[in-house]
């Protein structure tokens, strides 16, 4: 199972086994991890599961679609890795990914 580690805002480290198929939203929503609040269940709606993509999982994660780009505008301090977490889908080959998350959603 590929391991996704999230970091939150006050620096707490959450190293959580994902499910291959799912999403990084997803499986931090099923393991409580707090900041995530998914507001629209993962439609690419609502920019309330944004994450920052640590810099060295930019290449493997991608970049965001255009449907995503339109939706981080109305995200919280959104950066060049920003993602928005159900729309990176868990594979193998996201097995150590490490995504942080912002101080608040918007
Ligand atoms: S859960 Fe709403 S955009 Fe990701």
């Amino acid at each position: 199972m590929p391991k996704i580690t999230y970091i939150d805002s006050t620096g707490t480290v959450r190293t959580i086994d994902a499910e291959v198929g799912s999403t990084v939203m997803e499986t931090a929503i099923k393991n409580d991890v707090p900041g995530i609040e998914a507001e629209c269940g993962g439609a690419c709606a609502c920019a309330t599961c944004h994450v920052y993509v640590d810099e060295d999982w930019r290449a493997v994660t991608g970049d965001p679609s255009p449907m995503e780009e339109d939706m981080l505008d109305f995200g919280f301090d959104v950066k060049p890795n920003s993602r928005l977490s159900c729309q990176i889908k868990v594979s193998d080959a996201l097995d150590g990914l490490v995504v942080r998350i912002p101080e608040r959603q918007a």
